[in-house]
């Protein structure tokens, strides 16, 4: 038993409404047919007896009945499939070859259609006949016919044939279309067994694909690539709530327990002071690790697509140069901008501006030149590259990052061990990196000789 009741499924009812339509095209070409075969044998029919009656009205207004009993006669000698029949007032037989006047009214067309007797060989047969019959003056009858019992026989072999090809043409589309129908069902029922498997709570579980490439595979494919998105976002997401939870459990806990020995001890107003000042330090630093998160989790979410607005990319790089230009001075560092005008990315332009100011950032935190000879200089820049990608780049001449280390320093909470005694918390290339998906670009990290070059490219939007 199928579990969906099948008259109520779409594929059904287009299977039923195609068969009837197409019932009723074969129909009409069947009509045709007949109408070009047995119709056209009626048509002829009728049409050589009525040839042979003007013939015998000729005959008559020449010659009288004399000459039509005559001409009567001459032809049933011979007759064919022709039958005559001419009686006189008192209903005796003048010429023919019929034995007898029909008993058959004729139809308001003046065609009459009855049996008749013929000797054959072996005793007598009953055949079928069509004629017209006329009353001459004086009482004479005059008939003239056609045996038609082998037109009939054609006729209700090809009428025979037809309704055949009607019946078969039904039957085969109802099957067919059962056929369809039943089909297409179990794939549906196996999507929706699927389905539930996936609602219950088995998020690994994926619709079965036939692998026909037709539209419910389409929309298995589509709703496949639908549930490995949502798995992914899962899994960011618990990643995101584990890193939080291990990642502030420790200071909150340190904070809280630093709070409580203060207070334990007798300590004087400036120690107090100077554990609150420490205190509200450390809050800081955790607020901007939320926040870092935060972002990262919004980048990486992916819903910020629709949002996305056209953004200037020498106006962004413009703006972070701008920002930490006090910070490099302080640091004893020029920031050199150079920002090809006239470019256009789409974008979220709060996330690309968090992404840059993280990379310049880095380049004043982590990339002051060890070596005297180097620049202190930090070059940003943005211009299309070959392939007509917008590229962003902030190169320093510090210390660079090892080639092997390249490819972790973007994972959560990395920090190389160069950086143990800078501030941060290893969040900023996170999202870098976690922008640059968004956007559909990739992050690179190259050797400045010396130093650190990262290049953050998106594709170009055109105006
Ligand atoms: N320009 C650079 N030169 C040398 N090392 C770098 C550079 N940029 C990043 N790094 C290394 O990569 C690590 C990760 O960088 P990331 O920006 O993710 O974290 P962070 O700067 O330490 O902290 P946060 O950005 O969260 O304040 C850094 O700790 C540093 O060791
Ligand atoms: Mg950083």
């Amino acid at each position: 038993m199928l579990p969906i009741n099948l008259l109520k499924t779409s594929t059904f009812r287009l299977a039923v409404l195609y068969l009837g339509l197409f019932a009723a095209s074969a129909i009409m070409l069947l009509a045709y047919v007949y109408w070009n075969t047995a119709g056209f044998l009626v048509r002829q029919t009728d049409e050589a007896v009525q040839a042979e009656i003007t013939g015998l009205a000729e005959q008559y207004a020449q010659g009288g009945l004399p000459l039509l009993v005559h001409t009567v006669i001459q032809r049933s000698r011979d007759p064919g499939q022709s039958l005559y029949l001419v009686l006189g007032p008192s209903g005796q037989l003048l010429a023919g070859n019929l034995d007898a006047r029909p008993n058959a009214t004729p139809g308001a067309d003046g065609w009459m259609d009855f049996i008749y007797s013929r000797r054959a060989l072996e005793g007598v047969e009953l055949k079928a006949a069509r004629a017209r019959a006329f009353f001459l003056p004086e009482g004479f009858y005059l008939l003239v016919g056609r045996d038609v019992q082998e037109r009939r026989e054609i006729e209700s072999l090809i009428t025979g044939a037809l309704a055949w090809a009607i019946a078969l043409t039904l039957a085969l589309g109802l099957v067919g279309g059962l056929f369809m129908s039943r089909n297409m069902l179990a794939r549906v029922d196996e999507i929706n067994r699927s389905s539930q498997d996936i609602m219950e709570g088995d998020l690994s579980r994926r619709l079965p694909i036939a692998g026909t490439g037709d539209e419910l595979d389409q929309l298995g494919q589509n709703l496949n690539a639908m549930l490995d998105q949502i798995e992914a976002l899962m899994i960011g997401m618990r990643q995101v709530t584990d890193n939080v939870a291990h990642d502030l459990r420790s200071p909150l806990n340190r904070l809280r327990n630093r709070l409580e020995v203060t207070l334990l001890q007798d300590v004087s107003p400036e120690e107090y002071r100077h554990v609150l000042e420490r205190t509200i330090a450390e809050a800081d630093n955790l607020l901007s690790t939320f926040n870092a998160l935060l972002m990262i989790a919004r980048a990486e979410a992916g819903s910020l697509r629709e949002s996305m607005t056209g953004v200037d990319p020498a106006a962004i790089i413009r703006d972070a140069a701008e920002l930490y230009e006090p910070l490099a001075e302080e640091n004893g560092l020029t920031i050199v901008v150079d920002a090809r005008e006239g470019m256009q990315v789409r974008g979220n332009r709060e996330l690309l501006s968090q992404a840059l100011t993280n990379l310049i950032d880095n380049a004043i935190k982590h990339g002051k030149p060890t070596d005297a000879g180097a620049e202190a200089t930090i070059e940003v820049s943005a211009r299309l590259d070959e392939s007509g990608r917008v590229q962003f780049a902030v190169a320093d001449h510090g210390p660079g990052v090892p080639a092997h280390e390249r490819a972790r320093v973007v994972e959560r909470f990395v920090r190389l061990e160069a950086s143990r005694n800078t501030p941060g918390s290893g969040l900023g290339l996170s999202l870098v990196s976690a922008v640059a998906r968004l956007h559909n670009g990739r992050v690179d990290f190259e050797d400045n000789y010396p130093g650190l070059r990262v290049t953050l490219s998106l594709p170009a939007a055109t105006r």
